[in-house]
């Protein structure tokens, strides 16, 4: 590779490629959309992305394999929980194809900065969906922007498979009893960055949210979903109409089953009974799997498996979806879609 990058110390940071992927929605349909250059978005001072939200992001990355080929890893569920997000903020649905069509030709544009498989990252892809055009009154836009950009990405949270403390958000929610918890948009993340900071700042990785009905339950962390592995080897994860259902989530509730023989349970996680657990993770595709060492609750500090190693169970988990993902371990039928050059 001619690039100049070093692979193995990459961290989750904004890094601008060469190629974006763009398309107009205008008098009720989508453009073709091209590749462009420009990473810039030109948009009406006035648009409801910019006043009121109306906007919606994925996530997903593009894995390279030890033959070198890449792979995308169930992008079809991105496109779907895209088309449900877009449904709740009254946007124009993008397509599955039309969605995965523009991943591929942004991967295939940018193929250079996909990292070496031994790298341990991959090449991260942002699509995202905005209301833009000249609307003041809080209604939805008659126009869009579609656009998926990429960027080469290492380990969110800093412990990459060491373990990592968190810390429960005693003063803020993350969503309300039927809100946007379940919709991929940004306002959730606007709520989180408060909470989110005074974590970082207290020496934690992220912020554990309960449910915010009665705040005795664990419904996820601020930038993945929480799963717990019991004493009696159950793969236990939140079941909440509030928490952003995780493709990563779903697929490890499948593997724990399936591959590991594991009882795979979407449940009630009472955050006073954390003493059933002997493992607890969080998972998305930023955060892949990452160890929790121990969580804070007010005065309490629980630890799960250990502070400093990440437990058996975790590993296996971590080993089937990472080894399917970068193409060691066989995959479910439709998980991965090659991207031929
Ligand atoms: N929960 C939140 C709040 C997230 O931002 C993410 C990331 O997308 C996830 C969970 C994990 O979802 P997925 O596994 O689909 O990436
Ligand atoms: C992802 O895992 O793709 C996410 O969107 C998490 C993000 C907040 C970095």
């Amino acid at each position: 590779m001619s690039i100049n990058i070093d692979w193995e110390n990459l961290g989750f940071s904004y890094m601008k490629l060469p190629y974006r992927f763009i398309a107009h929605y205008k008098n009720g349909q989508w453009e073709k959309g091209e590749l462009t250059e420009d990473a810039t978005l030109h948009l009406s001072e006035s648009s409801p992305a910019l006043h009121y939200g109306q906007q919606a992001f994925e996530g997903l990355k593009a894995y390279r394999t030890k033959s070198g080929d890449i792979q995308l890893f169930r992008p079809d569920q991105n496109a779907e929980r895209l088309q449900k997000t877009a449904d709740r903020l009254l946007m124009p649905q993008v397509p599955t194809d039309f969605f995965i069509d523009a991943v591929k030709s942004v991967v295939k544009a940018n193929h250079e900065y996909v990292p070496p498989y031994e790298s341990g990252g991959s090449l991260y892809l942002r699509p995202l969906l905005i209301g833009v055009g000249d609307i003041i009154g809080v209604q939805p836009a008659q126009e869009y922007i579609f656009t998926v950009f990429a960027m080469p990405v290492g380990s969110y949270f800093k412990g990459g498979l060491t373990p990592t403390k968190f810390i429960v958000s005693r003063d803020y929610d993350r969503a309300a009893p039927h809100g946007t918890g379940a919709a991929k948009v940004g306002g959730n993340y606007a709520g989180s960055l408060l909470p989110g900071q005074n974590a970082h700042h207290a020496g934690y990785s992220d912020v554990i949210y309960l449910d915010p009905a009665t705040h005795t339950k664990i419904e996820e962390v601020g930038s993945a979903n929480f799963f717990g592995i019991t004493k009696d080897n159950e793969f236990v994860t939140p079941l909440s109409p509030s928490i952003l259902p995780s493709i990563t989530k779903y697929s490890l509730l499948y593997l724990a089953e399936k591959r590991l023989g594991l009882k795979a349970i979407e449940g009630d996680v009472e955050i006073d009974k954390l003493d059933r657990f002997a493992e607890a993770g969080a998972c998305g595709t930023a955060a892949v799997i990452s160890p929790i060492a121990g969580i804070q609750n007010a005065d309490e500090y629980h630890v799960f498996y250990s502070e400093t190693e990440v437990g058996p169970i975790t590993h296996k988990l971590y080993d089937e979806l990472v080894g399917i993902q970068k193409g060691d371990v066989p995959a479910p039928d439709g998980w991965i879609y090659p991207v031929s050059l």
